[in-house]
Parts: C-alpha cells; sequence; structure tokens
C-alpha cells in the first residue's frame, strides 16, 4: 500500500517536470512552467521523504536519520532561500555553475556511499558506482572551472595545453581500465584513481574551452549534472532520480545543440576546445569612432520611423531593463514601430534577455528572436545596441577571429546604429568589434541605465 502511493506520487512528480519543461519553453507559460517544477519537487520530496522515515522490521522509527535528514534539509533549504534572495541576475550563470557542482559532488558521495556500504556487491551495481562516479567527478570540477571563467577568477581564455585531445583521450581510457579492475575486484584503489583522472578531466575539458563557447559549456555541464542524478538514483534505486535526472540530462543535450546550432559550431568541436585564442586586432588599427551625446540620440529616435533594440550583457549589468521598457513605451506612443532582436547567446544565461525583457513587462511580441528579425535591418532607421558586443560584431564574418563562423545580428544594416557602452573595450570573447568604427555608427559612452534614462529625460524635455 506505501509502496504503490510513493509510486504513484513519483509518477505525479514526473508528470510534473515534463509540464514544467513544457512550460518553460516559451515565455507566456514560463511562470506557469517553474509553478509545475516547483509542485513537482514539493512531491517529490514529501514521498521519498515519507517512504524514508517508515518504521523498518519492527524496529520503531529511526529518529537519529530523519533528524539527520531533516537538519540537512532545514539547512539547505535556508542557505538556498537566502542565495536565491541575494544574486543578481547577472550572478545567476555563476550559481548554476556552482549548483550544477553540487549534483556532481552528491554523484562522487552516493558512488562512494554505495561502495562502502557494501549493500550491492554485483556486477551491475558496480558499473553504475563507476560511471556515477566518472560524470560526478567530471561534472563537479567542470562546473567549478566554469563557475570561476563566468566571474572572472579564472581567464575566459582557453587552457592549449601540447597534445591536450591525447591527454583527454589517455584519461578516457585509464578510467575505462580502472573501472574494469573495480568492478572484477570491488576494491577501493581502482575506485580512487576513477575519481582523480575524472577531477582532472572535468577540470581540463572545461579549461580548454574559450570564453566564445561558454554557452555551450553551461548546457552541456546542465546535461552533465542531469546523467550524474540519474545514475545516483540507478545506485540508490530511487525511480524519481532516475527520471529526473534523465530528463534534465536529455533537455541539456537539447539545449547544448541548439546552443552549438546558434553559434555556428560542432559539438565535437567545442568540447574539443581551443577556439577563443586567435590574435586580437588593436582598437588602434580600426580607424576612428564617433561620439554622441544623449540629446543627439533622442532627437535621432524622434526622427525615426522604425527603431530595433539590441541588448546584451550590459544591459544585464547596469539594469538597464526598466528605463528601456520606459523609452520604448514611449517611443511607441508616438507611432515608432520598436523591437527587439534577441541573439541566442546573449548575455550569460540561455533566455537572459528574455527573462529581464519579461520582469520590465516590455511586450513579448515585440521581443524576436534573431532568425525573426534579421533580414529586417535594411528596413529599420535606428537601433539601439544597448550592452551588446559580441553578438553584433561584424568580426564573426571573417575568418580567423574566435566568433568566426557564429551568427550575429546584422545591426550594421540599419541607416543609423547607436551603441551604449562605457569604454571601446571588447566583449566577453575579447575581440574588438569594427561595426564601432563604421560610418553609421556612433558610441553613447556611459552606464547603460544612466545613458537611457537620460534619453528619456531629454525627450520628455523636447516634448514639454
Ligand atoms: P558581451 O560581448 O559580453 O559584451 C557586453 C558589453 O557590455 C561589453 O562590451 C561592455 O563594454 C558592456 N557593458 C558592461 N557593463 C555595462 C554597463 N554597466 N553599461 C553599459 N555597457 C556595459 O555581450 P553580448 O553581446 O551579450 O555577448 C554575450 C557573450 O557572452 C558572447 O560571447 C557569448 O558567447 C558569451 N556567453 C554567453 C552565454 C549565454 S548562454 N548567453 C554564456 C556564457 C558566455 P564596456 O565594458 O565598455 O562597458
Amino acid at each position: 500500500m506505501l509502496t504503490n502511493l510513493v509510486n504513484a506520487t513519483y509518477i505525479a512528480a514526473g508528470l510534473m517536470f515534463i509540464l514544467a519543461l513544457a512550460g518553460l519553453s516559451k515565455h507566456e507559460t514560463a511562470k506557469k512552467g517553474n509553478a509545475f517544477g516547483i509542485l513537482g519537487m514539493v512531491l517529490a520530496l514529501v514521498a521519498t521523504n515519507y517512504a524514508i522515515a517508515q518504521p523498518v522490521d519492527g524496529r520503531g522509527f529511526d529518529w537519529t536519520s530523519a533528524a539527520l535528514l531533516y537538519g540537512a534539509i532545514a539547512i539547505g533549504a535556508v542557505i538556498g532561500a537566502w542565495k536565491a534572495r541575494r544574486v543578481e541576475m547577472t550572478g545567476m550563470p555563476e550559481l548554476i555553475a556552482l549548483l550544477h557542482s553540487f549534483v556532481g559532488a552528491a554523484a562522487v558521495l552516493v558512488g562512494f556511499n554505495v561502495h562502502l556500504s557494501a549493500t550491492h556487491t554485483d556486477v551491475l551495481h558496480a558499473v553504475e558506482v563507476v560511471l556515477g562516479i566518472f560524470i560526478g567527478a567530471v561534472t563537479l570540477t567542470g562546473s567549478l572551472v566554469a563557475w570561476g571563467k563566468l566571474n572572472g577568477r579564472i581567464a575566459s581564455k582557453p587552457l592549449t595545453l601540447p597534445g591536450r585531445n591525447w591527454l583527454n583521450l589517455a584519461a578516457l581510457v585509464a578510467v575505462a581500465g580502472f573501472g574494469c579492475w573495480y568492478v572484477a575486484t570491488l576494491s577501493l584503489i581502482p575506485l580512487l584513481l576513477v575519481t582523480l583522472i575524472s577531477l582532472a578531466l572535468g577540470c581540463h575539458l572545461v579549461a580548454a574551452i574559450g570564453g566564445a563557447d561558454m554557452p555551450v559549456v553551461i548546457s552541456m555541464l546542465n546535461s552533465y549534472s542531469g546523467w550524474a542524478a540519474a545514475f545516483s538514483g540507478f545506485m540508490l534505486d530511487q525511480t524519481i532520480l532516475i527520471i529526473t535526472g534523465a530528463l534534465v540530462g536529455a533537455s541539456g543535450a537539447i539545449l547544448s545543440y541548439i546552443m552549438c546550432r546558434a553559434m555556428n559550431r560542432s559539438f565535437v568541436s567545442v568540447i574539443l576546445g581551443g577556439f577563443g585564442d586567435a590574435p586580437v586586432a588593436d582598437s588602434g588599427e580600426m580607424g576612428e569612432h564617433r561620439e554622441v551625446t544623449t540629446s543627439d540620440v533622442a532627437k535621432m529616435l524622434t526622427g525615426a520611423r522604425s527603431v530595433v533594440v539590441a541588448p546584451g550583457y550590459g544591459m544585464a549589468v547596469a539594469q538597464a531593463q526598466y528605463p528601456v521598457a520606459e523609452l520604448t513605451a514611449r517611443l511607441r506612443e508616438r507611432g515608432i514601430n520598436v523591437r527587439f532582436a534577441i541573439h541566442p547567446v546573449a548575455g550569460r544565461l540561455p533566455g537572459h534577455m528574455n527573462v529581464l525583457l519579461a520582469e520590465a513587462k516590455v511586450p513579448y511580441d515585440i521581443v524576436l528572436e534573431m532568425d525573426e528579425i534579421n533580414d529586417d535591418f535594411t528596413d529599420t532607421d535606428v537601433v539601439l545596441v544597448i550592452g551588446a558586443n559580441d553578438t553584433v560584431n561584424p568580426a564573426a564574418n571573417e575568418p580567423g577571429s574566435p566568433i568566426s563562423g557564429m551568427p550575429v545580428l546584422k545591426v550594421w544594416e540599419a541607416a543609423q546604429v547607436v551603441i551604449f557602452k562605457r569604454s571601446m573595450s571588447a566583449g566577453y570573447a575579447g575581440v574588438q568589434n569594427p561595426l564601432f568604427f563604421n560610418e553609421n555608427s556612433v558610441m553613447c559612452f556611459g552606464d547603460a541605465k544612466a545613458t537611457v534614462q537620460s534619453i528619456l529625460d531629454d525627450l520628455r524635455s523636447a516634448t514639454g
């Protein structure tokens, strides 16, 4: 009876997770998707705890286990809630990378726990232990390196050790060899060797990937963390963990594929790393740039029929989405056609710009994906590039650049381009942007929030 109830709850939770993924695929339904995810997680937690806390073999309720379990959940919940409330939207990718590392660490610990408690000694469980520890350890260190690269503690430049692909191959062969040794003997030494090599492999795999390819790394580690959880589920005989892990693993793999397509990279070339170390041109070689004031931009906008906003990471840093939303509303009131062009890897997180614009209540129907708007720039009077750089860089169309081949927003085809940023510095991939030196480009320097706010003030005073 109890088992049936728990299993039925697991199925309901699995269903909620599928509805969550479906909901999260569109702006309009994203909030509902999140709610389904939360409900699924509550169901899964309640059913698991209920099953665990039941008295076994007439031994009575196990208070020690219950105290440890609920104590850990309470501490985790408090830290999680505190962290989630404090994190800025710009710090979200790092937080996610850090959370992926926890999933990896959990899979490694579960693997050692299963080994040490020695309740399962058959070949199948031994294979599960090796695979769980392998993928968990790769996820753990890979995510920590990604966390360091995203918050700038580690340089985003790829680490290109000589013969790096051979090193990776040798590590895989060694893991397979020590794994077989473990399955045959169930001794601790080969398991420790598998763990150490996998930890080193995780570090090396992500360290070898350049800044421009980080979007794929994040979604790839998301996928790995799912498979690590699924393997933990196999080791613990936990159906819901297998279901959830497989859903995360598969959706992360699909997201990685989408990211690769958006950046015109093959998955294998990203994994093998090394992109992002091409020489970077000096801005001095590219010519002169021109500067404008916010009142010049206000005048430009009032004379326009069609305006496209191309936002990027700088909009997130400056929290400029609110004045940008207000500027959009003011221009639309004047009958100007305003739309947003969203590059798939703009910002530091899949869907980063969409979340910010939704938060500022920009209508969904004027927020367009790159493919939907990229042919319309020729018919656009003014493009406002707000804190975007790599995603509007025409160098992507030339060979020899770290971002070569990445499809970008063709903002330069518009009549006039205004770039909002604080200096002439390069974007995340470290590549100088020739767009800034085009004849139809002007720079509006300053923090994006302050400059857009100042344009709003100029517009107000112009209309009295
Ligand atoms: P970036 O190339 O990162 O450029 C952002 C620009 O914003 C910078 O050039 C910076 O110039 C400017 N900026 C920073 N703070 C600002 C502020 N307060 N006010 C005004 N401007 C500010 O932006 P992007 O076009 O969005 O491209 C994203 C990059 O990140 C791509 O290379 C992508 O591959 C990578 N990436 C993406 C993801 C995902 S999943 N989206 C994940 C990891 C990495 P100043 O310093 O001169 O102001």
